[in-house]
């Protein structure tokens, strides 16, 4: 474990499939901090329109459904070790992954109403610090002020190529071609978004990881905790 001299809060931004969760997954256990994901936080409203039927071939009830968004309670529980995505005492972690929420999630993130109430949640998440919270728009709008700031790159082939081999862990079929296009979409979705769109912060730190394993992952954050300081003698 790292001992730090205070209780920061960690943002990790960056493109997808870049491997921003089980980064801040390892941060958050190497520092003994609560890992939120963001953007299950997105998926799981995503997931609540489309059991209620608020999505119709692409068109949504955005006027029903920001009414209902008081109704749709978030946690998350470490279940043996993994965590999972709760909806209204529902642990929905599985579904939320699936391509139904997947192609529609961005839609979602566009609408300025939803973004404001989850980046309200996630704030009040990271009250007392002690957190690592990956997503997009992290470091720019959720935690401004977050000691530290990491924006998370990779070469689209290497993410292509990791999600390829992610999936066909899982048994999965894909094909590579159709996954690079995914990505290439999501990034320019992400990118172009008129409502906080991904962009870098100013103080955050570039992480390239195309070539990079876990462990120097790793070592390249505590350098980064030892320049700021935050590492306790
Ligand atoms: O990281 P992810 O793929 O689970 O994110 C799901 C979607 O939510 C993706 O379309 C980007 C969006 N998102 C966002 O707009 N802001 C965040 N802080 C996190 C995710």
């Amino acid at each position: 474990m790292i001992h730090l001299t205070e209780k920061i809060i960690v943002a990790v931004d960056g493109y997808s499939s870049c491997g921003k969760s089980s980064y801040a997954k390892l941060i958050a256990r190497e520092l003994d901090y609560i890992y939120l994901d963001s953007g299950a936080m997105y998926r799981t409203i995503a997931l609540f329109a489309l059991r209620n039927q608020l999505i119709k071939e692409f068109r949504i009830d955005t006027y029903t459904l920001i009414n209902n968004l008081p109704k749709i309670d978030i946690s998350f529980r470490n279940l043996e070790g993994e965590n999972h995505t709760f909806m209204n005492g529902e642990d929905i972690e599985q579904e939320i992954r699936g391509v139904e929420v997947s192609s529609i999630v961005s839609e979602i993130s566009k609408i300025p109403e939803i973004r404001t109430h989850l980046v309200d949640l996630q704030q009040q998440m990271g009250f007392n610090k002690g957190i690592v919270m990956d997503g997009r728009d992290i470091g720019t709008v959720v935690f401004p002020d977050a000691e530290i700031k990491i924006f998370m790159k990779a070469n689209t082939e290497i993410r292509a190529k990791r999600r390829f081999d992610e999936l066909a862990q899982k048994g999965i079929p894909a094909s590579i071609d159709e996954i690079r296009k995914n990505i290439n979409e999501r990034d320019y979705l992400d990118m172009n978004r008129k409502v906080s769109p991904l962009v870098q912060a100013e103080d955050a730190i570039v992480l390239d990881n195309s070539t990079m394993s876990f462990g120097e992952q790793m070592q390249w954050f505590m350098e980064l905790l030892g320049r700021k300081g935050f590492l306790k003698k």
